[in-house]
């Protein structure tokens, strides 16, 4: 069989990386991937967003299955055009993306059917929006509407830094039509946890839990990124708040996509805070996570392409899905300055360090090929994911890997699984 990934990142390397141990899997293809996916794939140079150049390229490469790590092409609706032309992809359509596309449509989602989450208001113009917030009490979220890449929510903490976000996302449309609407919420506390899940449309499937580490600096200091590392499992997601999620959160958002029509086939992913009263959703992604999914594949034991198939065809219910035992953690190491500007282009040494190791693994999100030798290109470089009997094994052994590979000003979090 023919699979075609789209996107290029860490995560787009882990899934690469996983389908390539399929025995169905005869060749891979990725657009427009990485250095890293160059190993194991052939890299087409086809923009994530060129939705026409993609059904070109899978009809002409009779492609048998698409998958999609990225969320763009996904509420772009790049599902139902592949489907308008009879090509196999796997992931959610454009009316169920938008659980990820449009948190005023999640937030009133998760009303409608009582599934927990931070009270909210909804606004479409500045004026009441600032209304609101002079009535209320902080902390308050600040949340624009539409995608962000990430860097759409805002905890503001007084009335001052509230003004200014909504002039931000609402007047200076910081991120564009994004900021049309805003929800504003109710700010919570409690650990942060990430649960992605396979999804047939009837039948949803959890997958080990993870952690993130959003912001650039140890202790969680310093701006917001797109994610500096992750770990898997949870030491907050016990099995009974598993029990918990399974049954007011997880099946509740299945059955409530499908009753309004909207059945979901592919990724959600929950993002989930467990407060005191209980778990609640921070927000719904309809794709896999970047670091998560690099943490979390690895434990996979389930060959993914007859789990991608299953949810395609309604069949999840047939499968049985196993984990190891194993924990795991992936530090990403980035560019110097990143989240802010940051240089590309240095050599990356060391990388052998990973090759043929069970318990190993480099994934690549921001690399390329230059003049025979590998390069930083991007602000997440790579991810090293290792694994081990329990987290401090599985720490130790990424923080030791990662000390001999090298590329000028990288950083990295050195907390990343320890707290
Ligand atoms: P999101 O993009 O919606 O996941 O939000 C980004 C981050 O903002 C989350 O990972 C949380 O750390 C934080 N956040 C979002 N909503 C809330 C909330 N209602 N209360 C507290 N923190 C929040
Ligand atoms: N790690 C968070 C995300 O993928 O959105």
């Amino acid at each position: 069989m023919k699979v075609l990934i789209v996107g290029g990142g860490g995560r787009e390397h882990a899934i690469a990386w996983k389908l390539s141990m399929s025995s169905k899997v005869d060749k891979i293809y990725c657009a427009p991937g990485n250095a890293g996916i160059e190993k194991i794939a052939q890299c087409v140079n086809i923009n994530a967003n060129d939705i026409k150049g993609l059904i070109d390229f899978a009809k002409e490469e009779k492609i048998d299955m698409t998958v999609v790590g990225m969320d763009d092409p996904l509420v772009a609706g790049i599902v139902d055009e592949f489907e308008k032309e009879n090509l196999r992809i796997f992931g959610p359509r454009k009316n169920a993306a938008i659980i990820e596309g449009s948190k005023a449509f999640s937030k009133e989602l998760m009303k409608k059917y009582n599934i927990p989450t931070a009270k909210y208001s909804t606004f479409d113009n500045y004026d009441d929006a600032y209304t609101y917030v002079k009535k209320g009490d902080f902390p308050v979220v600040v949340k624009a509407d539409g995608l962000a890449l990430g860097k759409g929510v805002l905890i503001c903490n007084t009335l001052e830094e509230a003004e200014a976000a909504l002039k931000q996302i609402m007047i200076d449309k910081k991120f564009g039509e994004s900021g049309n609407k805003v929800v504003i919420e109710e700010f919570l506390t409690g650990p942060e946890v990430s649960v992605l899940s396979f999804c047939d449309g009837k039948t949803i499937v959890p997958m080990v839990s993870a952690q993130d580490h959003k912001r650039a600096f140890d202790n969680d200091k310093g701006l917001n990124t797109g994610g500096m590392g992750a770990f898997s499992p949870s030491r907050f997601y016990t099995k009974e708040v598993a029990c918990e999620c399974m049954e007011k959160i997880f099946k509740p958002t299945v059955s409530a996509l499908a009753n309004e029509g909207r059945e979901f086939k592919g990724i959600i992913f929950f993002g989930l805070m467990i407060t005191k009263d209980g778990p609640k959703v921070i927000e719904y992604n309809a794709r896999f996570g970047d670091p998560e999914t690099q943490a979390v594949l690895p434990i996979l034991e389930t060959d993914i392409f007859d789990i991608f198939n299953a949810c395609i065809d309604q069949k999840l219910e047939t499968l049985d899905i196993k984990w190891s035992d194993n924990a795991s953690c992936c530090v990403i190491m980035a560019s110097g300055g990143y989240p802010e500007s940051y240089k590309k282009g240095y050599e990356i040494t060391g990388l052998e360090v990973c090759e043929n190791k069970e318990d190993l693994f480099v994934f690549h999100a921001g690399t390329k090929i230059e003049n025979g030798k590998i390069v930083t290109n991007g602000g997440r470089v790579i991810g090293v994911t290792a694994l081990g009997e329990n987290l401090e094994e599985a720490v130790k052994k990424a923080y030791d890997t990662i000390d001999t590979i090298n590329f000028k000003d990288r950083h990295f979090r050195k907390d990343i699984g320890i707290k």
